[in-house]
């Protein structure tokens, strides 16, 4: 009797903590854009956290990963009242996601009072991770890529451009860093005009182009909006008017490429992702993510989804299933690793991407349209925040 009792007090002290281990949840707060303007951002980045669970598994250092997905329909005020929601009602330990930079900018308070990570997957405007110390981005910083056009232009013989870009944070950001590093290196900028980013009419805009007559238009629209643009390129008969278009990957996105038409063949653009990305590893990908989302081709926010949750489970195997809030942005810092769109890591001083931006061409690739690299520009990180 006193074996068996010993026994069993050795036992339970061996499975209690085990059995409490296994209980302890960590849940993500994934809060996307499923309905509106922005809905494919949302569809792109949630089949991506589905498809890194599917692979990687529901547990990660013991705890057990549940994701609550909210729609903000792509509104700040949403978002920051479904966060509040998360935090408060939900106990969510990890907030994620973000359709556009005002988004990510409104849930920042909300992180830092309540101390927990804000993972910033679609967001590019580079003040963004300045708003919270619990911020790490895994997307893209739109300097980055426009730093990275203006430089190929001006290696490629263009020397008088037009910016256009919408009229809100990546897109200042876009054009303040293309027009600066080309008209640093030599380039003439004779226009800059900024398009409503609220059901954009591009027509007005593209005429000015046009009358303009520069060699080139640089463009910076967000994810979604390439569809809309192309349409009135081609009505503008812009494809012909001999007016280059180079612009971020943005305006190419994947998602909507294929049905853009031939009118964008030979469009240059600056991208940390393609789809046609030759690495082994992001042939995989595409090939799961079409399997699991009826063909569905995934674009750069699908995997700046995935690397999110990347970050989040290599941080949650650093803490040993910890979900302190400071210790997951701690452990989050310095990561390194190889993502279907290349190398990457998060910079540990500023909490941001540090990728390859690729320079690619619209080319047709047996029957589709694919953005298909032609230059590596390895390991930018934000040119905002080193000039500081
Ligand atoms: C942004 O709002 O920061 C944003 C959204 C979509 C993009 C790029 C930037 O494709």
């Amino acid at each position: 009797m006193i074996r068996f009792r010993t026994f069993l007090a050795g036992a339970l002290a061996v499975l209690l903590p085990a059995m409490a281990a296994a209980q302890q949840s960590v849940k993500i707060g994934l809060i996307l854009p499923m309905t509106g303007p922005f809905q494919g951002t949302g569809r792109q980045i949630d089949a991506a956290v589905k498809l890194y669970m599917q692979q990687h598994g529901d547990t990660v250092a013991g705890d057990k990963v549940e994701v609550i997905l909210r729609d903000d329909g792509g509104v700040p005020d949403t978002s920051k009242r479904l966060a509040q929601e998360l935090v408060v009602r939900d106990h969510v330990n990890v907030l994620f996601g973000f359709g556009l930079t005002p988004i990510a900018l409104a849930v920042a308070p909300i992180a830092t009072q309540a101390k927990v990570p804000e993972i910033v997957i679609s967001a590019g405007t580079s003040s963004v991770t300045n708003a919270s110390p619990f911020i790490v981005r895994t997307g893209q910083v739109i300097p980055q890529t426009a730093t990275t056009m203006a430089k190929w232009a001006l290696q490629n013989g263009i020397k008088k451009v037009v910016s256009v870009v919408s009229d809100y944070g990546p897109g200042l950001d876009g054009e303040k860093w293309f027009d600066d590093t080309f008209k640093a290196g030599g380039g003439t900028v004779v226009d800059a005009l900024r398009i409503p980013l609220a059901n954009p009419d591009f027509a007005p805009f593209l005429q000015r182009v046009k009358d303009a007559a520069p060699d080139a238009m640089f463009v910076f629209v967000p994810a979604g909006q390439g569809s809309a643009f192309a349409k009135q390129y081609v009505e503008r008969g812009m494809d012909k008017s001999g007016v280059k278009l180079i612009a971020t990957g943005d305006v190419t996105d994947d998602d909507i490429l294929n049905n853009m038409g031939d009118a964008v063949l030979g469009v240059v653009t600056a991208m940390p992702y393609s789809a046609a990305h030759p690495s082994e590893m992001n042939k995989q990908y595409v090939a799961a993510f079409k399997a699991a989302n009826g063909g569905m081709r995934p674009n750069f926010m699908s995997v700046f989804g995935y690397d999110g949750m990347h970050a989040v489970y290599a941080a949650l195997e650093k803490t040993k299933g910890s979900t302190d809030g400071a210790a997951l942005v701690e452990a989050m810092k310095g990561l390194q690793w190889e993502s279907p769109r290349g190398p990457m890591m998060i910079d540990p001083e500023t909490r941001d991407v540090v990728h390859n931006i690729y320079v690619s061409k619209v080319e047709r690739v047996g029957g589709e349209l694919f953005n298909v690299e032609m230059a590596t520009f390895p390991m930018v990180k934000d040119p905002a925040k080193a000039a500081k």
